[in-house]
């Protein structure tokens, strides 16, 4: 765990965390980070605890009195978001201090007492302050829906912190750079792809709310934000907020100018189509992503389609269905509500077909509205005229993702 001070009587506790599934499912290849911070006036609060995946909290506590600040003179608990990732120290806290209050949003209080059965809340609304003492005062402002319900934002009113939680955060460790202005070229271009695989992963279901909480923090005058995971950003605040914003329209349809492709083959028969289809972007300089579901984390499947303005899935029918591991991805995308992407489908069949139907149902169902290009499917190993087909799909596709990219 490291020590950094965020501004006067302000310091984050951060602590990398390796080798986890996030939220028990998304594999975190770069580990995340889970960032705490220290509020000092004349009480003491802390903004979401960090603790290890272990639930232990003993560091949490060692790093507070490096600092200066004795665990026992904690006075509130601010609850921003009750997943225990940022929560999951209180019921230890609670065995070390009883006097103590936990400040939380109406539908996080409800969470707190079936975890904890605790009784010490305030429950703030939209622009209630807490004074800390000595002109120090937060103000809260729900956000609900990033992540859960519950969550909501704290700001330091002289600081112009936003403690933003899960908002404006992304997956991967810290090094030695903690803070935007330190951040070299390459850690850039990491958090970025970090970003994008949180956000695609864990916030993009809720981009609605997502937006509404960017139109929010536009109202309060930042200086900082410090989220819950990943870099503070204290030099430009502004950038992660256009990031996110980004990342909104990128669930929306819009993406990066390249083309991912979903791809899956039982005996090479729709792989021999997908080489021709590789070629023909090689030729045309379209950059492009290639995994094949059935050796591809959920987590990069969703991040990758997630990115790209253009999708190529190629995938065969497999017992009068699309091919499963396919299936199974698209369906996690839809899930993750990854919509209006421009998208194109091949595939062989044998028997018979059967794939696009299952394709359709996915779409359908989970209100993807991708922007399809007419299919192309042939009976066993492709032909000459069918590797043209598929290269006249690629080709539309190409040209009705340039809207889309950005
Ligand atoms: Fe970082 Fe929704 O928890």
């Amino acid at each position: 765990m490291r020590k950094e001070k965020i501004a006067d009587g302000i310091h984050m506790l951060t602590m990398n965390v390796d080798e986890i599934l996030f939220e028990g499912m998304w594999e975190a290849v770069n580990g995340v980070t889970l960032n705490s911070y220290i509020v000092q006036g004349e009480k003491t609060a802390i903004i979401d605890g960090v603790i290890g995946w272990d639930g232990v909290p003993e560091t949490l506590y060692k790093n507070m009195e490096e600092i200066g600040v004795d665990p026992q003179s904690i006075d509130y608990l601010v609850v921003n978001h009750m997943e225990p990732d940022h929560s999951g120290w209180i019921s230890n806290f609670m065995k070390i201090k009883d006097d103590f209050t936990i400040i939380c949003t109406e539908k996080a209080a409800k969470m707190v007492t079936s975890f904890y059965g605790e009784d010490k809340i305030r429950v703030v609304k939209e622009g209630d302050t807490l004074d800390l003492g000595k002109g120090r005062v937060l103000s809260f402002h729900p956000v609900p829906n990033v992540h859960w319900p519950d969550t909501m934002y704290t700001y330091d009113m002289e600081s112009g912190t936003l403690f933003s939680c899960d908002m404006f955060g992304a997956f991967g460790t810290m090094g030695d750079h903690c803070f935007d202005d330190e951040l070299t070229p390459e850690e850039v271009d990491f958090f970025e792809t970090e970003g994008i695989r949180y956000y695609s992963n864990v916030m993009a279901t809720f981009t609605a709310s997502v937006k509404k909480a960017i139109e929010k923090a536009k109202t309060l005058e930042i200086r900082t934000i410090a989220p819950g995971h990943g870099p503070v950003y204290r030099k430009n605040p502004k950038k992660i907020m256009d990031d996110y914003a980004r990342f909104a329209r990128y669930a929306e349809g819009a993406g990066k100018n390249e083309i991912t492709i979903l791809w899956g083959s039982m005996y090479g028969m729709t792989g021999k189509a997908l080489e021709h289809a590789e070629s023909v972007l090689r030729r045309e300089g379209v950059r492009y992503s290639k995994l094949e579901a059935a050796r591809t984390s959920d987590s990069e499947i969703v991040a990758s389609l997630f990115r790209a303005a253009g999708i190529i899935i190629a995938a065969p029918t497999y017992e009068y269905k699309l091919f499963p591991p396919v299936a199974a991805a698209l369906s996690e995308a839809g899930r993750k509500r990854i919509t209006g992407k421009a998208a194109f489908r091949f595939g062989s069949y044998g028997w018979s077909g059967g794939a696009e139907n299952e394709l359709k149902e996915i779409v359908e169902r989970n209100r993807m509205n991708w922007d399809f290009v007419e299919p192309v499917e042939f009976e066993g190993a492709p032909k000459e005229e069918d590797l043209a087909r598929v290269e006249a799909g690629v080709l539309k596709l190409i040209e009705k993702m340039k809207e889309k990219a950005e």
